[in-house]
């Protein structure tokens, strides 16, 4: 028994319809194990932009703040396609990843059985199905280095800087470690150690940390083989680790290679128990509205919420067996329908629930 506060940030487009199934899903959760979710919806990305003249409202970083996790749809669309680079929607999500500490980024791709046929490679390269976590950095590098404009030789230029410090890999690194001793204990770190200085302190301070986990196997991969590796032999990969800008590529690569990106949750973990939990999938806004989206990437990152911040695995449980189990009587959204029978978002959340 528990009672847990719950940040809600739907955002824009299919976000509000996702998030509404996902919702119910945490009631139904609640009630079955008798907890209280006390959640509070929040304005964020392009929706915050028109209410409030901003992509990330202040009282939207402080509630979340207070809360014990944050559950997100998605940010961003064509329509806020004009304003400035800094106050874009998806500013919105990196200033919360930064804000909220939240630099470990868990991005699951994994292929569901009953899906087998969606993966769009030949089936014999992926004759287990696929499992792959990618550990992202994501509050490093990149993303969050020095960026500007100056002169420079051939004149005007742009310049943005990767850098990172020791701490941040290390911190990276142990939660990649850890994730490997609870799976198939093999580590793959990514990077581009023949070319980046950046590259190579990671491999140094894996090297470093590697014999406080001597059960895992670690091996190292330049980004452009892995890229290729992904499609030639997925099955290769346990756990990725990687840093902010490979793993934004490499998991958009690998939930592809699942064949249903509607499928795949994520989690952003900070040092503490706050997490951020969302679909890796967009604001789909070409079909907003219209109760096609599926809602089960949204219903997963709830499992996960309730997992990693909250620690209630039995109640994370029960909401993946609900998705299996409705996979495994055939229904289907349009994504992952194959040209079949479809159901909508709603109708997806209900067949969920009935089954918890
Ligand atoms: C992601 C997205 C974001 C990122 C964008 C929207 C800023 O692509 O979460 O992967 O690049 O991190
Ligand atoms: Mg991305």
């Amino acid at each position: 028994m528990g009672e847990y506060r719950i940040a809600v940030i739907p955002g824009d487009g299919i976000g509000p319809e996702i998030v509404g199934q996902a919702l119910l899903v945490l009631e139904a959760v609640g009630r079955r194990f008798g907890h209280a979710f006390h959640t509070e919806k929040l304005l964020a990305g392009g929706c915050a932009i028109d209410a409030r003249g901003e992509c990330l409202p202040q009282e939207t970083i402080d509630t979340c703040l207070k809360s014990d996790a944050v559950l997100l749809g998605a940010v961003g669309g064509p329509k806020w396609d004009a304003v400035p680079g800094d106050q874009r929607p998806e500013k919105a999500l990196l200033r919360l990843r930064e804000r909220l500490g939240l630099f470990a980024n868990l991005r699951p791709a994994i292929l569901h059985g009953p899906l087998k046929d969606a993966c769009p490679l030949k089936p014999e390269l992926v004759p287990d199905g696929l499992d792959i976590l990618i550990v992202r950095e994501l509050t490093g590098g990149i993303y969050f280095g020095a960026r500007g404009r100056r002169e420079g030789k051939y004149g005007p230029e742009a310049f943005d800087e990767e850098a990172y410090s020791v701490f941040e890999i290390q911190r990276i690194a142990r939660v990649a470690f850890a994730a490997a001793q609870k799976r198939h204990k093999r580590l793959c770190c990514v990077d581009k150690a023949n070319v980046l200085e950046t590259s190579r302190l990671w491999r140094e301070v894996l090297e470093a940390l590697h014999p406080e986990y001597p059960d895992v196997k670690l091996e190292y991969m330049y980004v452009d083989n892995a890229a290729m590796q992904l499609v030639r032999d997925p099955g290769h990969f346990d756990v990725i680790v990687t840093n902010n800008i490979f793993g934004d590529i490499l998991s958009d690569e690998a939930s592809m290679v699942t064949g249903s990106i509607g499928m795949l949750p994520s989690a952003s973990l900070s040092a503490g128990s706050l997490g951020m939990y969302e679909p890796i999938h967009g604001s789909a806004p070409d079909i907003a509205g219209r109760d096609l989206a599926n809602p089960i990437a949204t219903i997963l990152s709830v499992a996960m919420l309730l997992r990693y911040s909250l620690g209630l695995e039995e109640e994370a449980r029960s909401i993946e067996d609900a998705v299996t189990q409705v996979l495994e009587s055939g229904a289907r959204t349009a994504d992952i329908a194959a040209g079949g029978p479809a159901l909508g978002t709603r109708e997806m959340g209900a067949r969920i629930l009935a089954c918890l």
